[in-house]
């Protein structure tokens, strides 16, 4: 008979081993449930909170932005990138709406959705996603005025950064980094849309062909 001295494995660490695999196997099939469960009413979720932040940035519409998604690759990159439109009953563009990503918040990274008006300007501005400090950078949600201080910004018609870095918004008390990085990424995303407007806006681009209104300004980006 083997003496137990000789054995290379002891039969109580073959049934530790089985016993954690059967642990593991477990534990992967649970997680591959969870996820299989949860994945469409979170994706269902996102769908309705986009939904409504997109009703906030963009003016009144006819239509069903979402549905009516253009997706483009803007110049100098090779990510696909969503824009919302807005129409009205007769299908003028109303208003156009597509996220920027503030990668320098105080603790990361903030999602910002923004609204654009057809003479160039800001409809409107809401943070879908951040984790600034409560009391300090969550600011850019609770502090209206704040937020509504974008409404009509232009590329030209403001200086996109905070009072003290010689701008023309509101930093909070205590609290410059969240602002900054907000203010920096819409100026950005104002940036993205006038440097892929004429992409954006042609027609194998388009759902539907787009008549601007007479009586309105002409649009900045059907000017060439
Ligand atoms: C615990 C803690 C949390 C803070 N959270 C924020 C924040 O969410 N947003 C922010 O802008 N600043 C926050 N600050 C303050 C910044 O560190 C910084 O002092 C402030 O933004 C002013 O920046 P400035 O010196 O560049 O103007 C926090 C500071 C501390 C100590």
């Amino acid at each position: 008979m083997e003496s137990k001295k000789n054995r290379l494995i002891e039969p109580e660490q073959v049934k530790m081993v089985i016993a954690l695999l059967l642990v593991a196997i477990v534990a992967t099939l649970l997680l591959g449930l969870t996820d299989m469960v949860t994945r469409e009413p979170i994706a269902k979720a996102e769908k309705e909170a986009l939904h409504k932040a997109l009703g906030q940035v963009l003016p009144p519409h006819a239509n069903d932005p979402l549905e009516e998604m253009i997706t483009i690759k803007p110049v100098g990159t090779d990510t696909p990138k969503q824009f919302y439109p807005a129409r009205d009953e007769s299908g003028n563009i109303t208003g156009m709406a597509w996220e920027v990503i503030a990668p320098d918040g105080y603790s990361g990274t903030i999602r910002i959705l923004m609204g654009l008006l057809p003479d160039g300007s800001v409809h409107a501005i809401r943070i879908t996603s951040h984790r600034e400090t409560p009391g300090l950078g969550d600011g850019i949600t609770k502090n209206h005025n704040w937020l509504n201080s974008f409404a009509g910004r232009t590329l030209d018609n403001v200086r996109w950064k905070v009072k003290k870095d010689g701008g023309e918004f509101d930093q909070f008390t205590g609290a410059t980094i969240t602002p900054r990085a907000v203010i920096k990424a819409v100026k950005q995303g104002l940036e993205l849309f006038r440097n892929n407007r004429i992409a954006l806006l042609s027609p194998e681009e388009r759902p539907q062909p787009i008549k601007f209104r007479k009586t309105v300004p002409q649009p900045v980006w059907k000017r060439r």
